[in-house]
């Protein structure tokens, strides 16, 4: 491979590779704004400027290829006084809105002002404002914070396909905005906010929620759909506020959808059933473990029993239940479900030319793996069903049949049904699930289960040792 001197070190590079990619891989950093991995570089903010023995003027080292033999300094005096000046520069129309910003605490901007800045500043002319137009629900703007990087302008027409945010003016006048004037349109609009180095767009979802610096936070998958895209997720308190992408250059590269970004919002939302429940005197009520579970075994005994089992559900759970159905819901025969229309991995395909897959549940190809065939119709004769579900396969029509609800449902969904054995989400677990190429993910837990739902081992291990008859009776549930 060849090599060049960084700060009089040896680095090797991949030819091609910019001076920022080659430095981080020997852990020096050159800072930048504008320049973004995933982005064109247009070499705007001048922030990562580096100087090239025998070059007389300093380079960008975002637009620089790394050559053979090139030796570059990070931190000479000319570079520190370019930095400096730079920093100056994006600042003078900065407001003092760090106490207030969203984005204190992960600011680049912030950040670099306390590395490479200067305590002083020159200017005593008056700060430039923006009334700022609304850009819809996912991002709020506050055009005074921005540095016109141009990284929301690439994003737009590089990435999500839509040339929707712009510069216009020219100078101290230039202002981002949407062409329109209107409302943002993608349906990748919370990935401006990622990727802004200011807190100039932020997650109107997020805003004033929590100070980031008080959030755990959580490496996993997103389980949107077949694509599994890795995301963070931020936690506090067992609370979770907020979804951010999560770099995986063979999966998402940078991205998310806002599908798949606020979907975590069902798993602390109040209609969310976190309490075993049970049927009695026509209405659905919480109960007991023993009792719910109790309901359960009795509202299938000696009846035709469909299992139905989520492709949202792991790996692990999957396999669970392929084992243990035999004995625990003898004759049963066993579907998955998931996405209205798509019963078999060959139905999925891609939702746009972006990221998005047309099976909105996580483990479909993993079902199909271990041999689980989709449900296209109840089999006939059919007279209950047992669904176990991981909170977003969308269930298919029971035809009032009676049935039982293991997992993560909603009090509007669980109305006709005889007893709910709540579950957990995939936030709440960790496990495996396959995305659509066949590649194997790792969930990883977020927060403790909230309620009293528990992991689907422990539900079956109480389904095998409660007794129906014995404990109705007990309860004086009528079946
Ligand atoms: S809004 Fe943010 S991403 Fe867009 S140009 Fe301004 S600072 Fe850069
Ligand atoms: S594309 Fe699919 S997996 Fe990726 S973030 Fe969106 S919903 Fe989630
Ligand atoms: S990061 Fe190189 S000029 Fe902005």
């Amino acid at each position: 491979m060849p090599k060049c001197i960084i700060d009089g070190r040896e680095v090797e590079f991949t030819p091609g590779q910019n001076l920022i990619e080659v430095a981080k891989s020997a852990g020096i950093v050159i800072p930048g704004f504008c320049y973004h991995p995933g982005l064109s570089v247009v070499a705007q903010c001048r922030m990562c400027a580096v100087e090239i023995e025998k070059m007389p003027k300093l380079q960008t080292a975002c637009s620089t290829a790394a050559t053979e033999g090139m030796v570059v300094k990070t931190r000479s005096e000319r570079v520190k006084d370019a930095q400096k000046s730079v920093m100056e520069f994006l600042l003078i129309n900065h407001p003092l809105d760090c106490p207030i910003c969203d984005k204190a605490g992960e600011c680049d901007l912030q950040d670099r002002s306390f590395d490479y800045g200067s305590p002083y500043q020159r200017y005593a002319e008056e700060r430039r404002t923006f009334e700022d137009v609304d850009m819809g629900p996912v991002i709020k703007k506050n055009m005074n914070r921005c540095i016109h990087c141009t990284r929301c302008i690439r994003f737009g027409d590089e990435i999500a396909g839509i040339r929707e945010m712009v510069a216009i003016h020219r100078g101290n006048s230039t202002e981002i905005t949407t062409l329109t004037g209107l409302p943002l349109e993608t349906e990748y609009a919370g990935n401006y906010a990622d990727i802004c180095p200011t807190g100039s767009l932020t997650l109107k979802d997020f805003r004033f929620k929590k100070r980031v610096w008080f959030l755990k936070k959580v490496p996993t998958i997103c389980e949107g759909c077949s694509r599994g895209c890795s995301l963070e997720l931020h936690q506090s308190d067992n609370v979770i506020y907020r979804c951010v992408a999560r770099e995986n250059l063979e999966v998402n590269k940078y991205w998310i959808c806002d599908e798949g970004r606020f979907n975590f919002h069902y798993v602390q939302a109040p209609e969310r059933l976190t309490e075993p429940a049970a049927r009695q005197g026509g209405s659905l009520q919480s109960a007991e473990w023993s009792v719910a579970v109790a309901k359960a075994k009795a509202t299938i005994v000696d009846k035709k029993v469909t299992v139905l089992v989520g492709s949202d559900l792991t790996q692990e759970e999957a396999l669970l239940l392929k084992e243990l159905a035999p004995k625990h819901f003898p004759g049963a025969a066993m579907f998955h479900f998931g996405t209205p229309g798509i019963t078999a991995g060959q139905h999925d395909a891609p939702a746009d030319k972006i990221l998005k897959r047309t099976s909105k549940t996580s483990n479909l190809h993993g079902l199909e793996q271990l041999g689980f065939e989709g449900l296209v119709t109840l089999p006939r004769g059919t007279e209950a069903v047992v669904v176990f579900r991981g909170g977003r396969a969308t269930l298919p029509d029971l035809g009032g049949l009676a049935t039982v609800g293991v997992g993560v449902f909603t009090a509007a969904e669980a109305e006709a049904f005889q007893a709910v054995l709540p579950g957990l989400t995939f936030t709440e677990k960790s496990g495996t699930i396959v995305n659509f190429e066949g590649r194997e993910q790792q969930l990883k837990r977020v927060i403790l289960p909230l309620g009293q739902a528990k992991p689907l081992a422990e539900i079956l291990t109480m389904w095998a040792n409660v007794g129906a008859a014995a404990v109705v009776a007990r309860a004086g549930a009528k079946v």
